[in-house]
C-alpha cells in the first residue's frame, strides 16, 4: 500500500486501522508505505509512531516534491509484488482493497482502478465546479485509455506493469501515466464511493489544471497522436480569443480607435500571443523568428478567409439543403460558426505544423 501524504496527520490513525483490518479479514499480507513530504503538521512523526506497532515503512522527503513522484518513490521501497496506491484522506475506501487485489492475483487483470464513474461508483457532495473539472479532465483522456475513471488516485497493479518503464512524475495523475505507458494486457475497474476527505484540505489547485493539460498532451504525443499538440494549440487559441476581445474593447472604448481598426489591432495582438506560446510550448521550436512570425500571421489570415467561406457555405448551402431554416433558428448561426471555428483550427494547426514549424520538426 503506497500512501503519499502531505498534512494528513489527523487521518493516519483511522487510515492505518482500516487498511489493516480490511487486509487481515481477506487474508492479505500487507505492508504500508507512507511517503511524506516533510508535512508541516507533523504527519511524518505521527507515521513513525504508528510504524512501531504496524507493518509500515515511512519515507521522509525533504519538502513538497509532488504527489506523483512520491508514489514512484514508494514503489521503489515497497516489497510486495502487488502495489496499491491510495490517498491518505479516507476518500478511498480501504474496504475495496481485497476486491482489487484479488483481480490481480486471479490473473483477471494486471491493473485495477477504483472507479467513481462505472455502475455502482459515486462521489460524495462534490460542488458543481469540482464535478465539471473532473469530467472535463476525464474527457480529455478519452482517447488514451478505455478505463472510465483514469483520473482516479486509487489503483492496484502488478509490479510487472511498471518494470523497466520510464514514468514521468509530472502533476497529479500518476495513475493515468501508468495506464498509458504501463505494460499490461488487461485493466479492470472496481466501483468505489469517493468520500469527502475527513480532515485537512485538498492540495489540488489551479496550477494543477495547467500541468494536467501539459501532461495529457505529452501522453498523446507518447502514443504518437497529433491530438496532443492540437490540444495545446486549441487551448492557446482559446486564450487568444479572449485577448482579442479585450484588446478590441479597450482600444475602442478607452482609446476611441475606430472599431474596424480596433479589430485589426486585436487580431494582430492576439495572433502574436498565439505565435509566441505555440513556438515556446506546443512546438518547442528554435527556428528563425523572422520567417516564422509572418508565416504564422499569414496562416491565420488564410484561416480567417476559410472561416468566412465555411460559414457562408454552411448557412447558405448546407443547412437549407438539410431542410434547416435559418430564420427559424438563429441558433443555427452559432452552430455553423462553431463548426467553422473547429475546422479552421484544424487547418491552422496543420498548416503551422507542416509549414511554419515544419522545418524544425523534420530535424527533430
Ligand atoms: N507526499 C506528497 N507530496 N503527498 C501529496 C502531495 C505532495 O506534494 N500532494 C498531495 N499529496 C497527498 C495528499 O496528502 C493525499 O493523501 C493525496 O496525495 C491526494 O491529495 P488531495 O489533496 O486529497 O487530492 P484531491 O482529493 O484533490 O485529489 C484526489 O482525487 C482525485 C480524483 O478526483 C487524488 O487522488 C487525485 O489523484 C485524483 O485524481
Ligand atoms: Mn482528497
Amino acid at each position: 500500500m503506497i500512501v503519499p501524504t502531505y498534512n494528513e496527520k489527523d487521518n493516519l490513525d483511522e487510515l492505518v486501522q482500516r487498511i489493516n483490518s480490511s487486509c487481515s479479514k481477506a487474508g492479505i499480507e500487507c505492508e504500508i508505505v507512507i511517503v511524506d513530504d516533510n508535512s508541516p503538521d507533523g504527519t511524518g512523526a505521527k507515521a513513525e509512531e504508528l510504524a512501531k506497532s504496524a507493518r509500515m515503512k515511512v519515507l521522509h522527503r525533504e519538502g513538497k516534491l509532488g504527489l506523483s513522484s512520491a508514489v514512484l518513490e514508494g514503489f521503489k521501497v515497497a516489497s510486495g509484488s502487488v502495489l496499491v496506491v491510495m490517498d491518505a484522506d479516507l476518500s478511498h475506501p480501504p474496504e475495496k482493497i481485497p476486491e482489487m487485489v484479488s483481480k490481480i492475483e486471479s490473473g483477471e487483470a494486471e491493473l485495477v482502478v477504483g472507479s467513481r464513474y462505472i455502475k455502482g461508483g459515486s462521489v460524495e457532495n462534490w460542488p458543481l465546479r469540482r464535478k465539471a473539472v473532473s469530467k472535463g479532465a476525464t474527457f480529455l483522456a478519452r482517447w488514451l485509455t478505455k478505463v472510465k475513471d483514469p483520473m482516479s488516485g486509487f489503483f492496484a497493479l502488478s509490479r510487472s506493469v511498471i518494470d523497466g518503464v520510464a514514468l514521468n512524475p509530472v502533476g497529479y495523475k500518476i495513475g493515468l501515466e501508468i495506464l498509458v505507458k504501463g505494460k499490461y494486457e488487461k485493466a479492470a475497474e472496481v466501483p468505489i464511493h469517493f468520500a469527502d476527505r475527513k480532515a485537512g484540505k485538498s492540495k489540488l489547485g489551479g496550477t494543477e489544471m495547467l500541468r494536467y493539460i501539459d501532461h495529457v498532451s505529452m501522453l498523446y504525443e507518447h502514443k504518437h497522436l497529433w491530438l496532443g499538440k492540437y490540444l495545446k494549440f486549441a487551448f492557446i487559441g482559446g486564450i487568444g480569443a479572449l485577448i482579442n476581445l479585450a484588446v478590441l474593447w479597450v482600444s475602442h472604448e478607452v482609446f476611441f480607435v475606430h472599431y474596424l481598426w480596433a479589430a485589426v489591432l486585436a487580431f494582430v495582438v492576439a495572433d502574436t500571443n498565439n505565435y509566441i506560446w505555440n513556438r515556446l510550448w506546443t512546438f518547442k521550436s528554435k527556428g528563425k523568428i523572422h520567417f516564422q512570425y509572418p508565416q504564422f500571421l499569414l496562416v491565420s489570415v488564410d484561416g480567417l478567409m476559410l472561416n468566412l467561406i465555411l460559414l457562408w457555405a454552411l448557412v447558405e448551402e448546407v443547412f437549407p439543403g438539410l431542410g434547416v431554416r435559418m430564420d427559424k433558428a438563429s441558433v443555427m448561426l452559432i452552430v455553423a460558426q462553431v463548426l467553422a471555428i473547429f475546422t479552421v483550427s484544424l487547418f491552422n494547426f496543420f498548416a503551422n505544423s507542416i509549414w511554419t514549424f515544419g522545418g524544425d520538426m523534420r530535424k527533430a
